[in-house]
């Protein structure tokens, strides 16, 4: 037995120091030069082992590429791929290394297929080294102060922290992210995201043309129309110009472990991913936020469902182009084709019966459409038939349009979606034989007709006065939810001469009604999201009253006008009275306290006793109006949503406000009535620092005062110091402690460590004690991390230790004041 396993033990045994060998050779390098080059399985690893650099191959494709990956992360996730276009297959006969001063990939036939293409003097000692930030950079090994190439300065699809993405002022190149053209090939896709130099944002575009998102201008904090980007606690972007080059750069500072990407991908969309400590990436933003706005993501004649998985479906009578890629892939980029030939310009056909349309009811119309000069449907249908190429008519009121050619970009709309017009697209007769497709023909036609929006409008409307049980007669409903004409607002406002304010959705005037009660009336603008306001806001705020909610008086809806009628509040919204610069007024402590307290109650009406929960969704100082009192009313439910009493999440858009939305809101995921305490804990620093919680101090540091109140009240600081300086100490100390305390349990990551509303009203009435609940942890890396605690503090500590004198003498101003 011995002598007969001894072999088998040695053999064990060389194979172990061969494994070791080959281990030992596959070493922690992180550079190729020229004894080094890269080849079969050997990689190189940045010197504190962040990234990795080799062969890898994408998905389940059998192609080689050079890439670059992380190593700590479990699924191997590329960040850059060097011969994107052109794929090796045997990587043990292919090499990367250093070659007349380039770094250069040499196929299986010893071709070069891709180089880092520089010209460069100092040839001989010339490196790559792979760096931790990510940056791949080829270094004159007798002068590394400047490096001949970078990786950072081009990208593959994925924007690192600390890379730049611009623009090269002298020789006029852009750097553009670039989209993999599938899972399984990483060649250049047809979304693309690049900086705009001239106002300072970024766009993607289409095939390198047809741009169909724009970030919005940078104000110097953020995008304009990515104000969730801003979450000032995890991201970091900065402009830097000069005349070389303008670029923007990122940094993130407050990820657990700090690996953070920002990727465009298959989909077309750009992509903020953190990875988290277990294991998994977490999608922080997106944009566009719908699938549907990418431009042609579903190729010709594919129609964009937004609801639907996949995404992508073939109009009746084609079928995707390669089901591979449409399917597996999850590229849809090669659209679809026809079931059957046309007969017109058809040479096989020529006896065929004569092509017809079908009508897609509700769908949002192609560009490059031909206008004719046509009377009517019959004429525009037959001009259509006539020209071989016409794939498409419509025949709107604003008369007949044609489109040549295949079609991109189509989507399905809702029903009642007001930009749905009827498009006719042409098929082969044979394709109408089948009695499915006729029923198909019928039902969308009803559903599609422009009477269906307004129809269902009247539903909602109906169905609010139904639960009044009482018949809509005089204008006047039960529960005195008033149906007004235009010509009645225009009459009560002056014809809209007094302006409130206005917001997103539209402008607010004073009105007086005819017995003299004063009115708010708000005009919803934009059709489209006014409409939904409109409807929300009805059918949530319309339906309930308390005495801390804003109470809706009626409503006006007449044509295309749609409006919302309130009670008037004297008093204004509360930002107003927190945020302004006027020294001589300000609120005082029991106000203060009293306002937290009614909005407690009035989100704990709405999330616990009507009956189904709203979520308000936009809880924040402007959407709480104070009547002469200062009795608070939560207002504006423009964005709230309704949970039936089985469901408790809901999923979202992200629509509120940057500063108030909690982290898993954020996150994209479905959202439950926790994220209205999240804000209102938000807003309750708000209130007791009378200033914004974010607010950006000249130096251009944001002092994130919520952090800075945590920490105090932790290290059983003076909470004092937290207070309005401007109410130079004249606080309840016992209930200024008690209101740090709530907020900061409201403001908890998990939503399940956050008190319900019922409970805050409970607490805040005095019934029940609250003891310091634990730092969140979003707050605790601040907490626990010294660059960040430099970094959000400086003024406040200042702040903090010079307000010790004008404490003492505040607090003896208030006791001699009560004397
Ligand atoms: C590369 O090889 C040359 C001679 O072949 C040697 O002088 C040099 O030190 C080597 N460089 C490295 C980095 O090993
Ligand atoms: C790769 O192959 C596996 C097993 O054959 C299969 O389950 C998976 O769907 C494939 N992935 C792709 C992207 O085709
Ligand atoms: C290198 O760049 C030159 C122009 O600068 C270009 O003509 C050439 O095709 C490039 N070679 C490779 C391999 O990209
Ligand atoms: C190193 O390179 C930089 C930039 O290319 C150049 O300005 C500098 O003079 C070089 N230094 C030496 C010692 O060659
Ligand atoms: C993209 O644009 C090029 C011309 O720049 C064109 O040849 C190509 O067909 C376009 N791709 C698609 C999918 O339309
Ligand atoms: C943000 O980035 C800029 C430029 O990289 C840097 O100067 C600044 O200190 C950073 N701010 C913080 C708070 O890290
Ligand atoms: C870019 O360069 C041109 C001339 O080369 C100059 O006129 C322009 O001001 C520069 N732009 C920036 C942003 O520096
Ligand atoms: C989109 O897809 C969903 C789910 O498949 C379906 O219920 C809905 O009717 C589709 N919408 C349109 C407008 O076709
Ligand atoms: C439609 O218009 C054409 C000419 O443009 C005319 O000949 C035809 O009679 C019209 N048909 C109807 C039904 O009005």
């Amino acid at each position: 037995m011995r002598k007969k396993s001894n072999p088998i033990a040695m053999l064990v045994l060389l194979m172990l120091c061969l494994f070791l060998k080959v281990h030992i050779s596959l070493g922690a390098d992180d550079t190729i030069s020229g004894n080094h080059s890269l080849s079969g399985n050997r990689i190189i690893v940045s010197a504190r082992e962040v990234f990795v650099l080799g062969f890898f191959t994408p998905g389940n494709s059998s192609k080689y590429y050079i890439g670059m990956w992380y190593k700590q992360v479990a699924e191997q996730t590329i960040v850059w791929v060097a011969n994107r276009e052109k794929p090796i297959f045997d990587r043990f006969s292919s090499e990367l290394r250093i070659s007349d001063g380039n770094l250069v990939l040499f196929d299986e036939s010893k071709i070069p297929i891709w180089s880092t293409n520089v010209s460069s003097a100092g040839s001989s000692e010339v490196k790559a080294v792979l760096r931790d930030d990510g940056n791949l950079v080829l270094e004159d090994g007798s002068n590394s102060s400047k490096p001949i190439w970078e990786s950072f300065l081009n990208p593959a699809h994925t924007w690192l922290p600390g890379s730049r993405l611009g623009y090269n002022n002298k020789t006029g190149e852009k750097q553009l992210l670039t989209s993999w053209k599938n899972l399984e090939d990483p060649a250049p896709g047809l979304f693309s995201l690049e900086l705009v130099p001239s106002d300072k944002s970024y766009i993607i575009r289409w095939n390198r043309s047809r741009q169909y998102w724009s970030s919005g201008d940078w104000n110097g904090q953020i995008f304009s129309k990515v104000p969730e980007m801003s979450l000032n606690y995890i991201f970091n972007f900065s402009f830097e110009s000069n005349v070389e080059e303008s670029y923007f750069t990122y940094s993130v500072y407050l990820t657990a472990n700090k690996i953070s990407r920002f990727v465009i991908d298959v989909s077309g969309q750009v992509k903020q991913q953190n990875y988290l400590t277990n294991n998994q990436w977490n999608l922080f933003w997106t944009q566009p936020r719908q699938q549907c706005e990418v431009y042609a993501f579903c190729g010709a004649y594919g129609s964009c469902n937004e609801t639907s998985l996949p995404f992508c479906n073939c109009l009746m009578g084609f079928e995707p182009k390669s089901r591979h890629d449409w399917d597996d892939l999850q590229d849809y980029s090669g659209g679809c084709i026809r079931k059957t030939e046309l007969r017109c310009g058809n040479n096989n056909h020529m006896n065929g019966e004569r092509d017809k349309f079908l009508e897609l009811p509700s769908m949002s119309l192609p560009e490059n459409r031909q206008s004719l000069q046509v009377g009517n449907i019959t004429a525009c249908e037959s001009a259509c038939l006539n020209i071989c190429s016409c794939s498409a008519y419509a025949y709107e009121d604003d008369g007949c349009s044609i489109w040549t050619g295949d079609l991109v970009n189509l989507q399905q709309l809702e029903a009642d979606n007001k930009n749905g017009r009827t498009l006719c697209i042409r098929l082969a007769a044979s394709e109408f034989k089948s009695p499915k497709n006729r029923k198909g023909l019928i039902v969308g036609a009803v559903a599609g007709s422009a009477a269906g929006s307004v129809f269902l409008l009247g539903l909602t409307l109906l169905f609010i006065w139904r639960r009044r049980n009482k018949v809509f007669g005089t204008g006047k409903v039960e529960g005195s939810l008033m149906a007004f004409t235009y010509r009645d607002l225009q009459n009560a406002t002056k014809n809209f001469s007094e302006k409130l304010g206005g917001g997103g959705f539209g402008s607010v005037f004073k009105g007086t009604l005819p017995d003299s009660i004063m009115i708010a009336v708000k005009k919803l603008e934009s059709v489209g999201q006014g409409e939904k306001q409109f409807r929300t806001e009805v059918s949530t705020i319309g339906s309930i009253q308390h005495v801390n909610l804003v109470r809706l008086r009626g409503f006006c809806s007449q044509g295309t006008k749609r409006l919302l009628v309130y009670d008037y509040m004297a008093n204004g919204s509360l930002d107003a009275h927190l945020f302004h610069e006027n020294n001589s007024y300000v609120l005082a402590w029991e106000t203060r306290y009293q306002i937290a307290l009614g909005i407690a109650r009035g989100l704990a009406y709405l999330h616990e006793k009507c009956r189904s929960c709203i979520i308000h969704c936009d809880i924040k100082p402007e959407n709480i109006l104070l009547d002469d009192e200062f009795c608070p009313k939560v207002a504006d439910f423009g964005l709230a949503k309704l949970v039936g009493r089985e469901f408790s999440r809901v999923l979202t858009t992200m629509r509120g406000t940057r500063g108030y939305l909690a982290p898993e809101w954020i996150a994209g995921v479905a959202i439950t009535l926790k994220a209205d305490v999240y804000s209102y804990g938000m807003m309750l620093f708000e209130l007791v620092s009378g200033r914004r919680n974010a607010k950006q101090s000249e130096d251009g540091k944001v002092n994130f005062f919520p952090t800075l109140a945590t920490c105090i009240l932790v290290e059983g600081g003076n909470v004092l110091s937290l207070l309005d300086p401007r109410l130079d100490g004249d606080a309840d100390v016992e209930e200024l402690e008690r209101i740090c305390k709530v907020a900061c349990w409201c403001i908890q990551d998990e939503e399940s460590h956050r008190p319900s509303m019922g409970l805050v009203v409970q607490i805040l009435e005095g019934i029940i004690e609250v003891n310091l609940p634990p730092v969140p942890r979003s707050l605790k890396l601040y907490v626990d991390n010294k660059e960040s605690i430099i970094f959000f503090t400086d003024s406040a500590t200042n702040k903090s230790s010079s307000s010790a004198s004008p404490d003492a003498k505040s607090a003896n101003s208030s006791i001699s004041t009560s004397s």
